[in-house]
Parts: structure tokens; sequence; C-alpha cells
């Protein structure tokens, strides 16, 4: 039997197509083996997202390179969006790879590995959606589902649309069939996911045209799923029907990821956001209206070209005002092919440096401080497993998507109250009130 070596870099995307690239190996009869030195096949699923991103695949592409040197039977393939902007030149730069393939392309890799002869190619000209092929996910109680894959957005720093093309949606009978699978194997907790998530349904047939709000209660009333996330939404689409059913269906959980970039409207339009700092607040200010103890979470670009002090004082501003529960921020990195990457004002990394430094620590105070209201309180919480810190513990989510590692014996799949006694910026503890699950 052929063993195969997988390495997932980059979003949850990237770990959702990779557990269809599994999916698919072992029904070619591949098994998975943990150690690359083992396998007959090196696999990398990659991201393009910052250069640390690829500085990083790199690194771990010099590995594959020696042990094909040392058994050049082994098979080096790599997929994902680094591959799919780099294309042909895979091959140029790194003649020992043998498959190189885009997001849209997995199944490809089924008729590369059994074809009569595996001299070097690559498949970058089409995107479909791998939802027929078989799945070999990764957590037992929760299930990424894919509602559209590729991006109409231009926002001026990002490669995510020219590596993963035009968007398109899943039918929603198509995700509805999906989850209902799912639900049926034991998931509890579905993940929606799509580079725009407010703009599904847009582009599907007449006749069966559905909004990610109708989704959102299509999904809702299937049987056997408690919770539903998405990410990401774009605030230029976040309309109020998606955040009324967060007050309204039940399964939906208390959390918005609401990606800001910026806070000055200046920035954000040099980004090609296509909302300014008024719009972006009044999304929020709807959201604490109708869903008053939603978490919000974002991301946040510092140091985009031409950024002035005065422009990320305002970013900061917008951290203060809005009082996120966690935040993910990034430094501008210049992406090929993107128009950012050309703007002429590019800022030092010193400044970009300091600037980060003085956001994380407006990010991490404010989210030690939001995360305080949930002490005193019991949260329905969804068993993980043991804590990883300290294995006496047991470790989960709540709705708010906090991770919780409280005392207790729950097993992973359960639906537990935990009362919470202490919390940081990251991180809830407290103890189980209830022996038995609730859910
Ligand atoms: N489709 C999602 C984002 C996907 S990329 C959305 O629009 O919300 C995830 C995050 O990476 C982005 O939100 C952005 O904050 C960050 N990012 C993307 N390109 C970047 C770049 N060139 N430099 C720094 N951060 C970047
Ligand atoms: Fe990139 Fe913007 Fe599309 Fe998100 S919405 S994937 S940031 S182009
Ligand atoms: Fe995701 Fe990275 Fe591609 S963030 S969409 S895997 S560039």
């Amino acid at each position: 039997m052929k063993t195969y070596n997988l390495t997932t870099f980059g979003c949850q995307m990237n770990e959702h197509d990779s557990e269809r690239m599994k999916g698919m190996l072992d029904s070619l009869g591949y098994r998975e083996t943990p150690s690359r030195e083992q396998a007959d096949l090196i696999l990398f699923n990659t991201c393009s997202i910052r250069e640390s991103a690829d500085n990083r695949f790199i690194g771990h592409l010099g590995e594959a390179k020696r042990l094909k040197t040392e058994d050049p039977s082994r098979i080096v393939g790599v997929g994902g969006c680094w591959s799919q902007s780099m294309k042909e030149r895979v091959f140029e730069q790194f003649p020992f790879v043998d498959v190189a393939f885009g997001p849209g392309q997995i199944p490809r890799l089924a008729e590369f590995l059994t074809s009569d002869s595996l001299s070097a190619q690559g498949y970058f000209e089409f995107e479909s959606f791998p939802g027929h092929l078989p799945m070999k996910r990764a957590r037992e109680f929760q299930a990424w589902v894919q509602v559209s894959v590729g991006c109409n957005c231009r926002c001026a720093y990002c490669i995510v649309p020219s590596t993963r093309g035009r968007e398109v949606s899943r039918g929603a009978e198509d995700v509805i069939a999906e989850i209902e699978r799912v639900a049926a194997d034991g998931v509890r907790e579905v993940t929606l996911l799509g580079q725009n998530v407010n703009s599904y349904g847009r582009d599907l047939p007449r006749g069966s045209k559905c909004t990610f709000a109708e989704l959102l209660a299509m999904v809702d009333a299937v049987e056997g799923i408690d919770r539903i996330r998405y990410t990401s939404p774009h605030p230029k689409d976040m309309r109020e029907d998606v955040v009324r059913a967060h007050a309204q269906l039940p399964s939906l959980c208390e959390h918005i990821h609401l990606p800001l970039q910026a806070g000055s409207s200046r920035i954000l339009k040099a980004m090609k956001r296509t909302y300014d700092r008024g719009r972006y607040l009044d999304r929020v200010a709807l959201i604490r209206e109708l869903v008053p103890d939603c978490s919000l979470t974002t991301d946040i670009i510092v140091g985009f070209p031409g950024e002035t002090e005065a422009e990320f004082a305002e970013t900061l501003e917008v951290v203060e005002q809005v009082r996120y529960d966690s935040a993910f921020t990034f430094i501008f990195s210049p992406r090929r092919g993107t128009a950012a990457a050309d703007y002429p004002d590019q800022l030092p990394h010193a400044v970009k440096r300091e600037r980060m430094e003085r956001l994380v620590e407006a990010v991490q105070r404010i989210a030690a401080e939001r995360a305080q209201r949930f002490v005193g309180r019991t949260m329905e919480v969804l068993v993980e497993g043991p804590s990883r810190t300290d294995p006496a513990r047991v470790r989960g989510r709540t709705r708010h998507n906090k991770a919780v590692n409280f005392v207790g014996s729950a097993a992973p799949g359960e639906f537990t109250h935990v009362e919470i006694e202490s919390a940081t910026s990251q991180t809830l503890a407290g103890s189980a009130r209830v022996a038995t699950p609730v859910g």
C-alpha cells in the first residue's frame, strides 16, 4: 500500500480542501503517514496570503527536494494558492516537483496519480467544486462546508482573487445535502466557508436563487446541527437579514467575524474595500442593536502603502470604539500581481512593526476586558477534548467562539454547561455545572 504525507498551510478553505485530498487519496488506496521520510507521496497544500507564508513553505519544499534526491521514485505534489499563483513557474524554479495544481483542480491529482506516465504536470485551468469527492474530516463533531469558491472583490492587497478565481456559489440543495450527511455522521457544528459569504447565491441560476440569510435558515432547520458559524462576511454586503438571523435562528452562534482591515476611509478606499469607516460602524451598531451579546472579531492590516500616522490612529480609534473580542492583525505584505504591491509609497518595515505593536496592545487589552463579561455566567460549551496545557481539564468552545478549559468530565462532541470563573484575552476557565450532557 502506498503512503502519503500532506502538510496544509493557510486558511480554513485549505484545511477543508485537504480533507477532500485525503478522502480522495484514501479512496485510491493510499494510507496517511505522519512521517515525510516514509511517504511515497509528499504533498503540500499551500498558501500565499503573505510573504511569510511563502517563506515557510519554501523551507518545507527544501526538505522534500532532499527526500526526492534520496529516493527519486517519490512523488512530490504541490496544490493550493501558492501553486496557482506560480503556475508553470513551479517547475522552472523547483524541477523536482512532479505535480502542481490549483485549489479548483484537486480531482486532477487523482487523474495524475492513476495515469500511466507520471511526467511532471500542472493543472491550473478551471475551477470546480470538489464536493463530489469523498472527505476525511479532520474534526469528528465539527465540519467545514463550502458554500462558494472564489472572490469577485479586488482588494488591492489581496492575492486570493487570482488564486481562487471568480466567485461561484454552490446550489443550496447541494449545500444542505452535504450538511444532512455530516449531521447523520454525528457532526453538531458546521462552519460555512466562502471568501465573501454575504454575496452567496447572487450568481445562482434563476429559479434556484437563494440569499445567504435564506441559506442560514435552511441550515438551521437541519436536524442534529446545533451550531452554525460562517466565515467570512464582507462588511460591504453585510445586510440586516443576516444580522437578524443571529437573533432569530437558534443554531446560529453569537459571533460575527467582520473584517475591518483599516479604520481610515482614505486607506479603505486605497484598499478598494468599497465601504468607509462610517458604513462599517453602522454595521457594528446594527449588530449591537439586534444581537447585543454578540462577539465581534476582525482582521486588520497595518502599514498599507501611504498609511500616515494619523490614518493608523484612526484604526486604533475604531478598535477602541468597536471593542473586538479578538482580532487577527497583519503587517501589510506586498503580493505578486496585486495592485498595492506596485503602490509607490511603501512604508519602512520598522514603521509597520512599531504600529503593529501598538495595535496588538490595544487589541489584547480590549479582548481581556471584553472577556470579563463571561465571568460568573454559565455558558454552553461544545467539548473538543482534553485541555492542551492541563490534561486533567477538558477543552471546549462557547457559542461566542471562546476557548474554555474546565474541570469536569465530558466526552468530545457533548454539550455541557460550564460556569466561567476567570477569563483572559484568549481563553476562559471554569467548572462544569452539570455532569450530564444537555445537548
Ligand atoms: N476573504 C476574507 C479574507 C481572506 S484573507 C475576507 O475578505 O475577509 C485573510 C486576511 O488576511 C484578510 O482579511 C487580510 O486582513 C489579510 N491579508 C490579505 N492579504 C494581505 C496582505 N497582502 N498583507 C497583509 N495581510 C493580508
Ligand atoms: Fe481578498 Fe478582499 Fe476577496 Fe477577501 S474580499 S478574499 S480580502 S479580495
Ligand atoms: Fe486561504 Fe492562503 Fe489561499 S489564506 S485562500 S490558502 S492564499
